[in-house]
């Protein structure tokens, strides 16, 4: 987890990697620091919280820095402090580290540091990297480097200034993604976790992996292996003329992105199929017919809502193109030692391409041999780079840690690749033209539960008074009622269980009672008698009922206290209204609750620790 960023060129460096810091906040936000070289000295800042509160600190100093390293934290290895904080220092003074990652062993160095009497200011594994390259120094920076690196286990990312070397940045990097971007010109140079930090900017970029050791400077970039020979280093042009997002008049950027979903499923949609043949188009996917006629199970791997979206598309993929699939949450996957046979597909969902544990999953299934197929919303990062193709969502950046266009753009590409998969085996044209029909009507059913917003408010305002909460639902609506409890959990703070209906008989109905509402959500057509049973269920118990049901599901009205209709559609895109209904309510009862919507606590967009 964290965001680096590090800086040497003509600009005023503070402003430049406190900028580049809030492009990586999605990556954590306990606190944030700067460090930099001043007439020979080091000079570091850090502040608690957010990126304003740093902001703040260094506006009361003229502060001139160059060059600069930054950082952005999450919290693993002691709690949100000033004194936790990055950028590291040893206790000489000599240098400073900021570090993206895990160091497992960080215990065992720390008491070997101890032994030679060397004391730490703070509870961090980071700290064990900075007083380790400074016990190895005996000026060579790089050497240090090198011996502190052959010491650590884990993943990192790091950057390191040193006081010697008031000119240069040192970094190195091993599973964790950095990226260093130069312009020859401009005499710039730029270090992150994440190239999209570089907004606006038209670099050269590469990125070091595997122990590999940057030496930049002003002049010139060198690049070590983990022997020290000097590597070339192939680069990618980086041309980004994105600017950074904007709530466009919305409170936040949650709700921006929830009323976005109409176009933004449409973009995933769009080039997409062929109304002719009632099938799905992609042009950029590197397997061929064969291969993927060939495949006799798909094997999906995501984290949280991804998994989500993952699980609904393994059910399309099940009903639709009729081939097993299993959606695996990649942190229990990768140490499942998973069948992948010559016909397995893998599919890794990510919005940021960079989850750690993703990432882990889809090299342990590389690694058996298995092809891998990306479904991704950012570009150039980790998964696009090692998966063997890529779908992109296109929904543009999503900032809300809370992910809602992400998941919807998720199902419309799985939907598309499950109408593909099904046309290519046994599913008649007339068919697909059916499923394409109902696809197509998508966004405008989702502008219909947008338009309802005020209804979903006021009802937020009633159930906000609860502390705790089931979601039921069957079939796609399982999956539903799972994303749906996992958004008002991550920003209400509420304890919200998602639950497939049938299932509550067999325990947790020991649970209800009148103080905890149970929200229904009752569009899938198959499973509608069924769910109506375990209404009764929970409502003889005294439970109070919101239900999600399409329009002139009136048996549900009979039964439930409050009930949102929703615009019809067929049972493998149901998650749709159903989904967006249940985001706006997360939504609403978090602004009643008074949390901090777009950045809840303990929370980061990019789960980069495994
Ligand atoms: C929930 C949420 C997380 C992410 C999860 C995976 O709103 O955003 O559960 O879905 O951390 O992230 P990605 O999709 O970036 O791999």
């Amino acid at each position: 987890m964290c965001g680096i960023f590090g800086y040497i060129g003509t600009e005023n460096a503070v402003k430049t990697c406190i900028e580049g810091l809030k492009q990586l906040a999605y990556r954590g936000y306990d606190s944030s620091g700067i460090a930099g070289i001043r007439k020979g000295q080091l000079v570091s800042i850090k502040a608690e919280g957010k990126i304003v509160n740093l902001e703040k600190k260094i506006q009361l100093k003229d502060l001139e820095l160059a060059p600069i390293i930054g950082h952005t934290r999450w919290a693993t290895h002691g709690i949100a402090s000033e004194n936790n904080a990055h950028p590291h220092i040893d206790s000489k003074e000599t240098l400073a580290v900021v570090h993206n990652g895990i160091i497992d062993n960080f215990d065992s160095l720390r008491t070997f540091l101890k032994q030679k009497n060397i004391s730490f200011r703070s509870e961090t594994d980071t700290e064990v990297i900075s007083q380790l390259i400074a016990y190895h120094y005996e000026g060579n920076l790089t050497v240090a480097l090198n011996k502190t690196l052959s010491l650590l286990k884990g993943s990192f990312a790091i950057a390191i200034i040193h006081k010697d070397f008031p000119n240069q940045i040192i970094a190195a990097s091993r599973e964790s993604p950095l990226a260093i971007g130069y312009n020859h010109t401009k005499k710039e140079r730029l270090i992150s976790s994440d190239p999209n930090a570089f907004l606006g900017r038209n670099l050269n970029v590469f990125y070091l992996r595997n122990d590999e050791i940057a030496v930049i400077n002003r002049q010139k970039i060198e690049v070590l292996d983990a022997h020290l020979s000097p590597i070339i280093k192939k680069t990618e042009k980086f041309n980004s003329t994105l600017t950074f997002p904007t709530k466009e008049g919305y409170e936040h950027f949650m709700l921006k992105e929830i009323f976005e979903q109409p176009n933004t499923i449409q973009k995933a949609m769009l080039g997409h199929y062929s109304e002719n043949f009632g099938t799905a188009i992609f042009d950029n996917l590197n397997f061929s017919n064969q291969e993927l006629m060939a495949t006799r199970h798909i094997l999906i791997i995501a984290c949280g809502t991804s998994w989500h979206a993952g699980s609904i598309g393994a059910s399309m993929l099940e009903d639709m193109a009729r081939i097993s699939t299993q959606a695996e949450i990649a942190s229990e996957l990768r140490f499942k030692n998973p069948i992948i046979s010559d016909n397995t597909l893998v599919i890794a969902i990510s919005q940021s391409g960079e989850t750690a544990d993703t990432i882990a999953a889809v090299r342990e299934a590389k690694a058996k041999g298995a092809k891998i197929l990306g479904i991704v919303n950012a570009q150039n990062t980790t998964l696009t780079r090692e998966s063997d193709s890529c779908l992109f969502l296109k929904a543009g950046p999503e900032i809300s840690v809370c992910s809602t266009k992400a998941f919807t753009s998720q199902i419309t590409v799985l939907a598309l690749f499950a109408l593909y998969m099904a046309r290519l085996r046994h599913m008649s044209k007339e068919d697909g033209k059916a499923f394409l029909d109902e696809l197509k009507k998508i966004p405008d059913v989702v502008t219909e539960v947008l338009q309802r917003h005020e209804q979903i408010q006021s009802l937020a305002k009633k159930y906000s008074t609860f502390h705790d909460f089931f979601f039921l639902g069957r079939r796609y609506m399982h999956t539903t009622s799972l994303e749906a409890a996992l958004k008002l959990k991550e920003i209400s703070y509420l304890n919200a269980n998602g639950y497939p209906a049938g299932e509550i008989k067999h325990g947790p109905i020991a649970l209800i009672s009148p103080k905890l509402p149970v929200i229904a959500f009752c569009a899938n057509h198959q499973t509608y008698d069924k769910i109506l049973g375990n209404l009764m269920e929970v409502k003889s118990r005294g439970a109070p009922i919101l239900a999600f049901a399409p329009y002139g599901a009136h048996e549900v009205q009979e039964i439930a206290d409050d009930v949102f209709w929703l615009p019809p559609t067929i049972d493998e895109l149901a998650t749709y209204p159903s989904s967006i209904a249940a985001q706006l309510l997360a939504y609403y009862i978090a602004k009643e609750k008074g949390t901090e919507i777009d950045q809840p606590r303990n929370l980061a967009k990019s789960v980069t620790v495994q």
